[in-house]
């Protein structure tokens, strides 16, 4: 039995390292999610065989409760809500692994081998009880921002870093005190002081920035899970644990990347304490209609859409496939230029666009579009701002300066469908809302496409 229970193990962590490998293209995103739910069941299965299992009520009541509870989460949730569900999940598995590692240490306690076991069990179990506690409180924090349930604002309490430095010794501390006196209220100790620093470490970054640090959190849970694959020496905890905690850090590095940011920076600079603008009182604004916007677009030979944060707020994705649909009927080119941090999640753009049935190959990434924009007719940007701010590329003083943009301040001619003039998410005043070339259509942007739809349809 033990040997199939390896090689079941084995299969999941194949799974595994394929589902990762067709989760990076839309195209087969799908089967990745497919092949690795089925690692996952694999994994399960072949636990539940496992010896040391004595009775199996509590395992049954669990899986029925943690599936239906996934289950009606999975059907309900919003897909502007994605990301805070991501946080909810990484905070629970980040919690799972912290107690299964307590729970094997509680076991040593009842039959008094606490003391015997190695300093490596020790030193693992003190890792997953750290970096599991923290995962969780850390993710409560980043879903109860993202959902608004506190303020999206960065919260900073008087010497915060500090406060967390403090927090973080004393927690390393505890472990070293621990891996010497093998008392067990040390080890609670340790869970506690790592349940308030998941806190302070989260409190102080932006809603914006939630994503980067729900990704690093990710990457944490995944280490947490391969530290009790140690306690547990349960090889498949181990491996997949060490993927999540790889391929998180790699979207934590791309996402930083994206925005021309250090991870330090998104955890320690509080960005996004100030949201206004600078004042713009002789500049001129353009402002045009829904007719004027269609009109303009149907005379246009090449289209590009720049969707941001925007039109996930306004739900407007639908709106935009069908303007995509009157645009192609008329032999209008029109395509889409995704910059990777557009929106508020990884993929944000192409998981909306998707959902409207906009084909995959009229989607272009920035760095296979940038260099066309010159040539363009319209760019039409819909509820974008920081990446397409061309201060990113001109202004040193700027906080996007040197954040890779989509360069659409170079295009013929350029229509921004948004509300206000409000800046974006960096609270950065955008010079493109003033050029010359540049025409802003106020309002919802779905309203708005809905608008320019109907017009189209009588030129
Ligand atoms: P933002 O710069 O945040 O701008 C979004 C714009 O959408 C706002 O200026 C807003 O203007 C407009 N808007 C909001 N609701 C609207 C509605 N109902 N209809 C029309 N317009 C609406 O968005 P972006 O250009 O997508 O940039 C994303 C930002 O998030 C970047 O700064 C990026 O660094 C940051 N970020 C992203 C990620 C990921 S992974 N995507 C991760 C971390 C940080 P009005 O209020 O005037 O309408």
């Amino acid at each position: 039995m033990e040997a199939l229970i390896q090689i079941a193990y084995l299969a999941a962590s194949i799974c595994f390292i394929i589902a990762i490998k067709l989760l990076s293209s839309p195209r087969t995103a799908r089967t990745g999610n497919l092949v690795g739910a089925l690692g996952m069941l694999t994994g399960l299965i072949a636990t539940l065989f496992h010896q040391s299992i004595l009775r199996y009520e509590w395992i049954i009541t669990g899986l029925g409760i943690g599936t239906a509870l996934g289950a009606w989460m999975a059907l309900t949730v919003r897909m502007t809500a994605m990301p805070q569900m991501v946080a909810l999940l990484n905070g629970f598995g980040g919690a799972a692994s912290a107690l299964v590692a307590a729970a094997e240490a509680q076991r040593a306690v009842i039959s008094e081998t606490l003391s015997l076991l190695s300093p490596f069990s020790l030193t693992t179990i003190s890792l997953s009880v750290l970096i599991g506690s923290i995962t969780l409180t850390g993710s409560l924090i980043a879903f109860a921002k993202l959902q608004e349930l506190i303020s999206g604002r960065p919260l900073l309490l008087p010497a915060h870093h500090y406060q967390s430095l403090l927090l973080l010794v004393g927690a390393l501390i505890l472990t070293l005190i621990f891996l010497q006196q093998t008392d067990i209220a040390l080890l609670h100790g340790l869970m506690v002081v790592s349940l308030v620093l998941g806190i302070w470490i989260t409190l102080p970054v932006g809603g914006a920035d939630m994503p980067v640090i729900v990704s690093f959190l990710n990457s944490l849970s995944g280490l947490a899970a391969a530290a009790t694959g140690f306690v547990l020496e349960n090889y498949l905890l181990i491996i997949s644990g060490t993927l999540v905690g790889a391929s998180g850090l790699i979207l934590t590095q791309i996402m930083s990347k994206a925005m021309n940011r250090s991870l330090w920076n998104v955890l320690f600079a509080a960005v996004g304490k100030s949201t206004a603008p600078t004042a713009s009182a002789e500049k001129t604004v353009r402002s045009t209609t829904a007719e004027d916007t269609a009109l303009m677009l149907g005379y246009a030979k090449q289209v590009v859409i720049v969707p941001g944060y925007g039109m996930a707020v306004a739900q407007a994705q639908h709106a935009v496939k069908k303007l995509m649909d009157a645009l192609v009927q008329r032999d209008i080119e029109v395509r889409f230029a995704i910059h990777p941090v557009a929106g508020r999640m990884p993929g944000h753009m192409n998981v909306l666009l998707a959902e409207a049935d906009v084909p995959y190959d009229s989607l272009y990434e920035m760095e296979r579009i940038n260099n066309d924009f010159p040539q363009v007719d319209i760019a039409l940007v819909i509820g974008a701002n920081d990446v397409v701010n061309p201060a990113a590329r001109k202004d040193p003083s700027s906080p996007l300066y040197g954040m890779p943009i989509l360069d659409v301040d170079k295009a013929k001619t350029v229509i921004v469908l948004k509300r206000s003039m409000n800046p974006g998410f960096a609270g950065v005043e955008n010079e493109l809302f003033y050029q010359p070339n540049t025409y802003m259509l106020f309002g919802d942007a779905r309203q708005s496409l809905e608008k320019i739809v109907e017009s189209l349809r009588e030129i």
